[in-house]
C-alpha cells in the first residue's frame, strides 16, 4: 500500500490489486503436432473460418502435450545430408513433413473479464508464425526473433472456451547457425482496463549532466498510455521509486488529457541524490512503481525494474561506464543449449551467464538477434553488460516497427549498454545505401533511447567507407593487428569496440586433431583464416584501451556451423565452454586475465597408456608470475608468465601425477595444482547445481555426471553409457554431452502411439434420412447396400458427391477389427470431413453430430466398435452449394504412452540432465545406472512456491 498524490493534492490509499492489469503465462499445455497435414488451413475467402486445426471444433486429443519454451528442431534426428550450418537435423526445405508444426492451446475466460483489452504476446517463435483466435487469423509474423503482440479482444468469447492455434513454419532459415524450430519464448496472456499503459509502455532512465556520474540523477520517466474509450479521459500517472534495498525514496505525479486510440506520452522528472550505481559487479536494481488513475480511481499499476548507470565510448579512453574506462570481456553467444536447443528455461538462461562470470565474461553480445526478454532480466539481475542486436539492417517500414519494438521493449534493462544494427553485411556495407540505412536505424535509436552508443559488427580491415563512415562506434569483427592502430590514427574522433574475436576452436579433453571423428586439439592453436587465437587475440587488446575490449566468439558451443570440420560433426567447436558449459581449457586462459582470482591450470589430461617415453605437450593457463611444473615429484622448470599469455613444456610422459606451483612477483607460493592419472571408471557422480529448486514447473535442475574411478577422481577419457530414470516432482528436459559429433538424441519423447485403420470402400445414396433417429434401417448392420453408388476413396475426397443444396444423403462403410485392437488403449472414429452437417451412427448406435464443413470430427467409439465387422453410418446434409462425406476415414487404435528411455553416453569423463520441476512440491529422484558401473541417485528439493499467474 502507498498514498497516491494526485493532479488535485488529495491521497487515496490504494493496493496494486487494484489495478485491473494482469500478466498470465500462457506456456503450460499446449497440444502439439509435427506435419503440414492441413495446408488450407488458412482461408482468405471468408473471415473467422479458419480450418483444420485453426478451427475452435477440430479434436486435437491425442497430440501430444509440450510446455513452452519448447523447440522441435532439436527433437528431430540426424542426417548428413541435412543442412549442417543448422545442425543437420533433419529439418528445412528437404525435409517438408517435418518442418512445419502446430500448436493448439485452449482457455476459459470468465465473464468477468468482459470490459477488458486482452493482449496475446509471443517473445519469438522460429519462424513464420500464423495465429488464430477462435477461427480468426489474428496475426501472421514472419521472422524468428522478434516479439508480436495483438489484440485479440474482439474476437474472444468472454465466459466460455477460447482456442489459440498456431502453425510455425520452420522451413527457412535466417542465421548460417542452428535456430531451432517452434514457440520457443514464453508466450502471454495480457489483460488490461480500457485505457491503460501501452505495451512496453513505460521508458525510465536515469541522467547526468554531460553524462558525467556526479551527484544525483536526474529520473526521467515516459508513460505512454492507449486509450479505446469513446471519449477523450484525464489520466493522472503517479510514480514511485523504490530503492534497491526497498525503501520508497520519491514519489512524484503528472496528468494528461488521453484520446481514443491514441498514445498518451506522460513525462515526468524527478531527482534522487546518492545514487547506487548499476555495475556487473553490483547489479543493484531500483524499481519504479507506475499507477494510473482516472477519476480517482486506479485503471492501471506496472512495475519496471531499473539501474542507475552510465554507458559512453571515448575515441581513447573506450568504453565507459558509471564514467570510467570499462575493460569489456565479451563473448558472443547464440541461443542454444544441450538437450533444449533453442527453448531455454529461465533458469538455464541464469545458468549460462553464471558460467560466463566464472571466467570473467561481463559482457554478452546477442548475436545475431535480439533476446529473449528473461535472458535481460538475469543480466540485471546477476550483472551483466548486453550488446543487443537486431537481425537484420533495414529501414523499411517493416525492419523500423521490428527495431521500435525492440528498442521499447529492451531499453529498461541496465544490462543493455550498446544497441548493434547488424553483424557483417558484407555485400552492401561499403554502400552510401547502407550508410543512408544505418543512420536512419542509428538515428531512431537516438530518439526512443538517448542513453546508449550504436555500433555495427563490421568484418571489414580499415576501409572507412558505408556503414563505418556513419556508425558512432567502429565495431571490429577480426582483423587485430596493425590495421587497428592504422584506422585509430587515421579517425581520432571514432570510438572503436572489438564486435567479435577469437573465433579459436578446440574440443573438451581432446589434445590431437581427428578429422575422422572432426574433434579439434584444445590446446588454443586451431584457428581457421579469419580467426585468432585466444592467446593473440587478446593480448593486443588488453594494451589498447581504446579498442575497449571485445567479444571472443563464442562462450558456449552451439549446434551448427561445424568448423573446421563437417560431418560427423554437427556443431561448432568456438566456445571457451561447450554446449552444456562444461570448461575447456581455453575457460582457464580467459579465467587468468580477465578476473582477478589466482588461477593455474595445466593442460592436458594425464592418461596415455602407450605413450610411455613419448614427449606431450603440457601448458599451463595462469596469472601467476612464475609456474614451475614437476612430473612425479620431480622439477621440470619453473618459468616466467608474461601478461597475457600461457606457459608450455615438453614432458615424457610416465603416469602419475604431474603437478604446477605457482609464485608471485615476489616468489612466494600462491598456488597449487595437479593432473594424475587415473584408474579405470568404477562408479557414477551425480551432482546437481542447485539442492533445492522452485516447484513452480519452470525451474530447473542441471546435473553433471561424471564417472569416477575408485579414488574418486573424474576418469577424463570415459565414455559410458548412462541410463537416467526419474520419480517424483520432477522431468526430465533433455541431455548433452558436448560431444561436438554426438548423434545421440538429446530428448526423448513419451509419445501416445496411434495406429489408423482406414475405413474404405464407401457406398452412398441419395435419402432424406432424419439425422438422429436411429431406428431407420439405413443405419443397421444388416442393410444391403449393395445397390447403392460405391464412392472412391481417392476421388471423394475433392469430388463434393452431394450437388445439390438442402439436400441429404446417406454413406455406409464396414470395417473390421480384432479382439486386440479393441484390448487396450482408447479408440477414436476420426473424419476427414463432412460438409455441411453430419450425424453418425457405429453399429446402429448415434456416437454424434457436426454442423462446421470445415471441421474434422472425432468420436470416441470404444464401447461401440467389437471384433468383427462394424457399420459406420453417416447422414449428410448439403445446405449450401455442394458437398458431402469426406472418404477418408480412420480407425485410431490409441496406445499408452510408453516411459522414455533417457539416456546419455559420456564425453571425456562428463554428461549432462536437465531436470525441470512440476508444480509438486516435495522432491524428486535421478537414478542414473550403466553397465559395470556403481550407479548413482540423487536427491533435489521442489520448495513450494507461489506459481507464476497463468492461464488455467
Ligand atoms: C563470423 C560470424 C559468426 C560466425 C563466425 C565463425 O564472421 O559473424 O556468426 O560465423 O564468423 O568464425
Amino acid at each position: 500500500m502507498f498514498g497516491v498524490v494526485s493532479a488535485g493534492g488529495f491521497v487515496t490509499p490504494v493496493a496494486a490489486a487494484d489495478s485491473p492489469r494482469e500478466r498470465l503465462s500462457l506456456d503450460a499445455g499446449w497440444k502439439f503436432h509435427v506435419g503440414d497435414d492441413w495446408p488450407n488451413a488458412l482461408h482468405l475467402e471468408n473471415s473467422g473460418t479458419g480450418s483444420g486445426p485453426a478451427s475452435e471444433k477440430f479434436a486435437d486429443t491425442y497430440w501430444r502435450v509440450v510446455n513452452l519454451p519448447h523447440d522441435w528442431a532439436v527433437e528431430l534426428p540426424f542426417d548428413w545430408a541435412a543442412d549442417g550450418s543448422h545442425g543437420f537435423h533433419v529439418l528445412g526445405v528437404k525435409y517438408p513433413t517435418n518442418s512445419i508444426a502446430w500448436y493448439r492451446r485452449t482457455f476459459e475466460l470468465p465473464k468477468s473479464d468482459e470490459g477488458k483489452r486482452i493482449w496475446l504476446t509471443f517473445d519469438g517463435v522460429f519462424r513464420d508464425a500464423t495465429v488464430w483466435v477462435n477461427g480468426w487469423c489474428v496475426r501472421h509474423h514472419e521472422g524468428g526473433y522478434y516479439p508480436f503482440r495483438e489484440d485479440i479482444t474482439d474476437v474472444l468469447h468472454f465466459g466460455g472456451k477460447n482456442t489459440i492455434a498456431v502453425r510455425v513454419d520452420a522451413t527457412k532459415t535466417e542465421g548460417w547457425f542452428y535456430e531451432g524450430a517452434g514457440i520457443y519464448r514464453h508466450v502471454w496472456l495480457d489483460k488490461t482496463a480500457l485505457i491503460a499503459i501501452a505495451p512496453d509502455g513505460v521508458f525510465v532512465r536515469s541522467e547526468f549532466e554531460g553524462n558525467i556520474p556526479q551527484g544525483g540523477p536526474e529520473i526521467a520517466v515516459e508513460v505512454r498510455l492507449l486509450s479505446t474509450l469513446t471519449n477523450a479521459a484525464e489520466a493522472t500517472v503517479d510514480c514511485e521509486i523504490i530503492s534497491p534495498d526497498g525503501k520508497s525514496l520519491k514519489k512524484f505525479s503528472e496528468s494528461e488529457e488521453v484520446k481514443r486510440e491514441s498514445h498518451g506520452v506522460v513525462k515526468l522528472e524527478s531527482k534522487l541524490s546518492s545514487p547506487i550505481f548499476w555495475s556487473p559487479e553490483n547489479p543493484k536494481l531500483y524499481k519504479l512503481i507506475t499507477t494510473v488513475s482516472v477519476a480517482g480511481k486506479i485503471i492501471d499499476q506496472k512495475e519496471t525494474l531499473f539501474g542507475i548507470r552510465t554507458v559512453g565510448f571515448d575515441p581513447t579512453k573506450g568504453f565507459l561506464l558509471n564514467g570510467k574506462h570499462y575493460e569489456l570481456y565479451g563473448t558472443c553467444n547464440h541461443q542454444d543449449h544441450a538437450g533444449v536447443g533453442a527453448a531455454i528455461p529461465d533458469a538455464l538462461q541464469e545458468f549460462r551467464v553464471k558460467k560466463l562470470k566464472e571466467f570473467g565474461c561481463n559482457a554478452i553480445r546477442t548475436s545475431h538477434n535480439p533476446p529473449t526478454p528473461e535472458l535481460l532480466d538475469v543480466c540485471d539481475r546477476v550483472g551483466m553488460l548486453v550488446m543487443d542486436e537486431s537481425r537484420l539492417m533495414g529501414s523499411d517500414s517493416g525492419n523500423m516497427k521490428k527495431w521500435d519494438d525492440q528498442i521499447r521493449r529492451d531499453r529498461n534493462h541496465p544490462s543493455v549498454a550498446i544497441w548493434c544494427i547488424a553483424n557483417e553485411q558484407f555485400m552492401v556495407q561499403d554502400s552510401p545505401q547502407a550508410a543512408n540505412v544505418a543512420r536512419t536505424m542509428q538515428d531512431y535509436v537516438k530518439q526512443l533511447d538517448p542513453t546508449r552508443p550504436v555500433t555495427y559488427a563490421s568484418p571489414e580491415d580499415d576501409t572507412f567507407l558505408g556503414i563505418n563512415s556513419a556508425i558512432e562506434v567502429r565495431g571490429w569483427n577480426y582483423h587485430y593487428g596493425p590495421l587497428m592502430d592504422r584506422y585509430h590514427a587515421a579517425h581520432p574522433s571514432q570510438p572503436n569496440v572489438g564486435t567479435e574475436q577469437a573465433s579459436v576452436v578446440s574440443t573438451r579433453g581432446i589434445y590431437e586433431n581427428d578429422k575422422e571423428r572432426g574433434y579439434c586439439t584444445a590446446y588454443d592453436v586451431l584457428r581457421s583464416g579469419w580467426s585468432t587465437t585466444a592467446e593473440s587475440w587478446w593480448s593486443f587488446f588488453a594494451v589498447r584501451p581504446w579498442l575497449s575490449g571485445a567479444f571472443a566468439w563464442t562462450g558456449f558451443d552451439y549446434r551448427g556451423e561445424p568448423t573446421p570440420y563437417w560431418w560427423p560433426c554437427i556443431n561448432s567447436h568456438f566456445g571457451i565452454l561447450d554446449t552444456c558449459g562444461f570448461p575447456k581449457d581455453v575457460f582457464y586462459y580467459y579465467q587468468s586475465w580477465w578476473t582477478t582470482n589466482t588461477v593455474l591450470h595445466l593442460l592436458p589430461h594425464w592418461n596415455w597408456p602407450g605413450k610411455e617415453g613419448q614427449g606431450i605437450r603440457v601448458d599451463a593457463h595462469s596469472n601467476c608470475s612464475a609456474v614451475e611444473l614437476f612430473l612425479n615429484g620431480t622439477s621440470l622448470g619453473k618459468q616466467t608468465m608474461n601478461p597475457n599469455s600461457k606457459l608450455t613444456w615438453n614432458v615424457k610422459y610416465a603416469p602419475g601425477t604431474l603437478s604446477a606451483k605457482g609464485f608471485d612477483a615476489a616468489g612466494k607460493l600462491i598456488a597449487e595444482t595437479k593432473v594424475e592419472t587415473t584408474g579405470n571408471a568404477t562408479r557414477i557422480q551425480l551432482t546437481p547445481d542447485r539442492k533445492t529448486i522452485t516447484a513452480d514447473g519452470q525451474d530447473v535442475a542441471v546435473f553433471t555426471v561424471a564417472a569416477l574411478d575408485a579414488q574418486g577422481r573424474v576418469v577424463p577419457v570415459a565414455q559410458n553409457k548412462i541410463n537416467f530414470s526419474i520419480e517424483g516432482a520432477g522431468r526430465i528436459l533433455g541431455v548433452g554431452n558436448g560431444d561436438p559429433s554426438c548423434h545421440e538424441p538429446d530428448t526423448y519423447l513419451s509419445i501416445i502411439p496411434i495406429r489408423s485403420i482406414p475405413v474404405n470402400e464407401w457406398r452412398w445414396k441419395l435419402a432424406r434420412i432424419p439425422g438422429k433417429n436411429t431406428t431407420v434401417p439405413e443405419y443397421a448392420n444388416d442393410f444391403d447396400d449393395s445397390a447403392w453408388d460405391v464412392l472412391n476413396a481417392k476421388t471423394g475426397a475433392e469430388e463434393s458427391t452431394i450437388k445439390t443444396e438442402n439436400t441429404t444423403a446417406i454413406y455406409r462403410a464396414h470395417v473390421t477389427l480384432t479382439d486386440k485392437d479393441l484390448k487396450d488403449g482408447d479408440v477414436q472414429l476420426r473424419f476427414a470431413g463432412c460438409d455441411d452437417e453430419g450425424w453418425y451412427f457405429a453399429n446402429n448406435q448415434f456416437i454424434g453430430e457436426s454442423h462446421d464443413w470445415q471441421a474434422q470430427p472425432a468420436f470416441d467409439v470404444k464401447k461401440v466398435l467389437r471384433a468383427g465387422d462394424n457399420v459406420i453410418a453417416v447422414s449428410v446434409t448439403n445446405s449450401y452449394a455442394q458437398g458431402g462425406l469426406n472418404p477418408n476415414v480412420n480407425v485410431d487404435i490409441i496406445g499408452k504412452p510408453g516411459v522414455p528411455p533417457w539416456s546419455r553416453s559420456l564425453f571425456n569423463g562428463l554428461a549432462q540432465i536437465i531436470v525441470q520441476s512440476t508444480e509438486g512440491a516435495g522432491e524428486f529422484q535421478l537414478t542414473a545406472t550403466a553397465d559395470g558401473l556403481q550407479p548413482a541417485t540423487a536427491v533435489v528439493q521442489t520448495k513450494p512456491s507461489v506459481p507464476r499467474p497463468s492461464v488455467p
